[in-house]
């Protein structure tokens, strides 16, 4: 039907044809398309034509992606919700026109290799959410200078290395939420000049470096709820001039000498905030930080002023004084953090090491869930999948600028007709949803 009638018309125009398609998947032109969705493919089809500009193989049960398998020529290739367990490094090698790659949704993953996505110069959305991944090698998105969406959510990420997104000079959005993240340092988000939106909420932080925001000029959009902080300092915030959306609710805030200049940053701060919920000391319990007048922080002493603090982590020294430091492993019952070696001048953060007298966890947990009851944050907007984040509505908080009318898609689209919608609106930035043929 779609095939034939476009073979036909190509025959008319006179085109050579060499018109292939796989057996079980439906073929088009203008732009070259292959659609092999949901169709129980073990592994990638045969015979896909090597001038294929968009290849969609979602919803199979794919389990291993080797080189050959695409042609160079690809453009846009979606691959979610198989069973991937192995990219050979080299399938991406040279596909120096790709600008959307899909791999989320594979959740044996679990791994990947270094190279894997180097040489991806013209890549603008990478989908990596829903994969297993607990690390994420050195160097993996080195030189994507064009990326603008990365998409990292719900794996089991622990850490992050330091410069890990160097290059990424003109991302935007950065999905990093419903990991095990616990620590943010000085350069794990170095480079990210462009950053608008940075999610982190679902993760298990209680540690941010003084710098942990540094570059983060153009950053609107910080999401910090539903992890393990008990301080963070105004500090750390003031490093952020373009912000806008803050959420800081469910995290055990002590409500105590130690919150006095996130107090005094909340004051300033002309942007929205959630609630700030203190979860100590005793007589704090289940009020609102933001509520808290000066005088409910009796003999505090004040807060460092910025220059000071400044000019103390700019001068970064090669030494850390080891009171300070963390050391290699820091247990907790029945739990512990392998410590990546830190690099000197690691050594101010926006938060205090807790107690960690008892395990983490457990405790917390429940008592956040207990305190949970006033959610303004009952739905967060971008927990869910991935795909479609960058076009889907940002319902309470954020809005595009100069964007595209958000749609309310969430979960991927079935069918040839909206993949391909889907696809038009990524290729061509257009607000409209142009109809395929
Ligand atoms: C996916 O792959 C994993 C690992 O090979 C295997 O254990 C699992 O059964 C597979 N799942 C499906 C639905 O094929
Ligand atoms: C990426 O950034 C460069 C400059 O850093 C800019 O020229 C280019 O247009 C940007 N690409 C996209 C897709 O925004
Ligand atoms: C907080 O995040 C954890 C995962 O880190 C999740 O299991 C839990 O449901 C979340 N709690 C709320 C209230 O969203
Ligand atoms: C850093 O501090 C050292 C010792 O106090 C000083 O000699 C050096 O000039 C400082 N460097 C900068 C860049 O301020
Ligand atoms: C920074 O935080 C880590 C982890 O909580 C801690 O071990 C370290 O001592 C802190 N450093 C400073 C200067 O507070």
């Amino acid at each position: 039907m779609i095939s034939s009638g476009l073979e036909f018309l190509l025959v008319l125009c006179g085109l050579e044809l060499s018109w292939s398609c796989p057996r079980h998947c439906i073929c088009y032109s203008a732009p070259t398309t292959v659609s092999c969705q949901a169709h129980n493919f073990l592994s990638v089809p045969e015979g896909i034509p090597l001038d294929s500009e968009r290849i969609f193989l979602q919803n199979n049960k794919i389990h291993r992606l080797l080189r050959g398998h695409f042609s160079s020529n690809t453009v846009t290739l979606w691959i979610y919700s198989n069973n991937i367990t192995y990219i050979e490094p080299t399938t991406f090698h040279g596909f120096t026109l790709l600008e959307e790659l899909d791999l989320g949704d594979n959740r044996h993953l679990r791994s990947l290799a270094e190279d894997t996505f180097h040489g991806l110069s013209r890549l603008n959305a990478l989908h990596l959410y829903r994969c297993g991944l607990s690390s994420l090698p050195n160097n993996i998105f080195q030189g994507l200078r064009n990326l603008q969406y990365l998409y990292l959510q719900d794996n089991h990420l622990k850490f992050l290395q330091d410069d890990t997104f160097v290059d990424l000079r003109n991302l935007s959005h950065l999905f990093l939420h419903g990991n095990r993240l616990w620590s943010l340092n000085q350069n794990t988000f170095r480079g990210l000049r462009a950053l608008d939106r940075l999610l982190l909420h679902q993760n298990q932080i209680e540690s941010v470096d003084h710098q942990a925001f540094h570059d983060l000029k153009r950053l609107t959009t910080l999401y910090l709820f539903n992890n393990s902080l008990i301080q963070l300092s105004g500090d750390c915030l003031d490093t952020l001039p373009g912000l806008e959306y803050l959420r800081l609710n469910d995290n055990p805030w002590s409500c105590d000498c130690k919150a006095l200049s996130l107090w005094e940053w909340l004051k300033r701060f002309r942007g929205s905030t959630s609630s700030v919920g203190c979860q100590a000391p005793v007589d704090m319990i289940g009020k609102d930080l933001k509520e808290l007048r000066k005088e409910d922080f009796p003999n505090c002493s004040p807060t460092v002023p910025n220059s000071e603090s400044r000019a103390q982590t700019n001068n970064v020294s090669g030494t850390v004084n080891p009171s300070l430091h963390r050391g290699g492993v820091v247990g907790s019952v029945g739990q512990t953090h392998v410590v990546h070696p830190s690099r000197p001048g690691r050594s101010r953060n926006c938060t205090k090491p807790r107690n960690r007298g008892k395990g983490k966890g457990d405790n917390e947990v429940h008592h956040s869930k207990e305190v949970m009851a006033d959610k303004e944050d009952s739905s967060p907007d971008f927990t869910d999948g991935g795909k479609h984040d960058h076009t889907s509505p940002d319902g309470t908080v954020t809005r595009r600028k100069q964007k595209c009318i958000p749609r309310t898609t969430v979960r991927p689209p079935s069918g040839v007709q909206q993949a391909n919608n889907r696809a038009t609106l990524s290729q061509t930035q257009s607000c409209r949803a142009n109809k395929e043929p």
